[in-house]
């Protein structure tokens, strides 16, 4: 069967879909991108992803290329057609396409909007075997990834250096010694003392939607945490560590430059939450059920 991608309007086997070379996406990465999780056919987090998209639309000034319940249809179409249970949607935004000048376009000039579903491992019953490793690397980014952009060069480096050492992902570094997040996840810790923090939002992370799901989960739960940013020294002492993002959900970090983090397995608080995550997503219902 082969993959169908929505492309400005059309549905498109692959092989046929294709945007301009003078996209702005492609010649500037002048665009906004989102990844949704697919979970037994269920778009997961929506309203959280499409409200970060219309944000990073609207901090970059590109106006949305359709209404919101639009979008949401065409969403669903992409993973029906392609028969995705458990994947992903990426959707991505650019200023359209122009003759090649930096400054933007004219105003008659329309947004291109490209949506592609793929098929991805399902997330596994329980966080054993879930555990990656993960390299350090200084943040190399701009000073604004709150907003989700397609610009991800630093982030591309910095995930093949961590392939390259046999390593799942890369910590980023900023100047003062303070972890900033994961080159595609955000990061958490147990640390020394007991306590669970995430860095608090900010332009120096992307506000994510799995680290915001998981907060609402902790308030629920009446489960303490702070958002509070760690040093790299934090983290190497920390009890337990883990990832969180659209395709690792809650995801132990247990090694990092080649030393355990805690006893290098799967800790309590890790498992719980991992749990909790999982019973968050199973319960997400499709807006277009019955
Ligand atoms: N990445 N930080 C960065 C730099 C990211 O690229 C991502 C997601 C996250 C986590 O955000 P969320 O929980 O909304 O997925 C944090 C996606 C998955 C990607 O680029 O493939």
């Amino acid at each position: 069967m082969s993959r169908i991608a929505y492309v400005n309007g059309r549905y498109l086997p692959h092989r046929e879909a294709a945007v301009s070379i003078e996209d702005r996406g492609y010649q500037f990465a002048d665009g906004v991108y989102e990844v949704i999780p697919v979970l037994a056919g269920r778009l997961i987090d929506e309203g959280l992803h499409l409200d970060r998209l219309a944000r990073s639309l609207g901090e970059i000034r590109i106006a949305p290329p359709m209404t919101r319940a639009a979008l949401g249809v065409v969403l669903r179409e992409v993973v029906r057609r392609n028969r995705v249970a458990d994947g992903m949607v990426y959707l991505q935004v650019t200023r359209g396409v122009a003759r090649r000048e930096h400054p933007f376009p004219l105003p008659g000039v329309k947004p291109a909007l490209v949506v592609t579903a793929r098929r991805g491992a399902r997330v596994p019953e329980a966080p054993d075997g879930w555990g990656i490793a993960a390299i350090t690397r200084p943040d190399e980014r701009w000073a604004r990834c709150d907003i989700k952009t397609i610009g991800l060069l630093p982030n591309v480096l910095a995930r093949q250096a961590a392939r390259e050492a046999g390593a799942y992902e890369a910590v980023l570094i900023d100047g003062a010694g303070n972890v900033t997040e994961g080159a595609a996840a955000n990061v958490w810790i147990v640390d020394a003392a007991g306590v669970l923090r995430t860095r608090a939002l900010g332009p120096a992370i992307l506000p994510g939607c799995t680290r915001a799901a998981l907060i609402g989960l902790l308030g629920e739960e009446n489960i303490v945490f702070e958002e509070r940013g760690f040093s790299l020294d934090d983290l190497r002492a920390a009890r337990e560590a883990f990832l969180t993002s659209a395709t690792s959900f809650v995801r132990p970090l247990l090694r990092l430059d080649g030393a355990p983090i805690g006893d290098g397995e799967v800790g309590p608080v890790t498992r719980r939450l991992f749990a909790l995550l999982a019973t968050h997503v199973a319960g997400t219902r499709n807006h277009a059920e019955p």
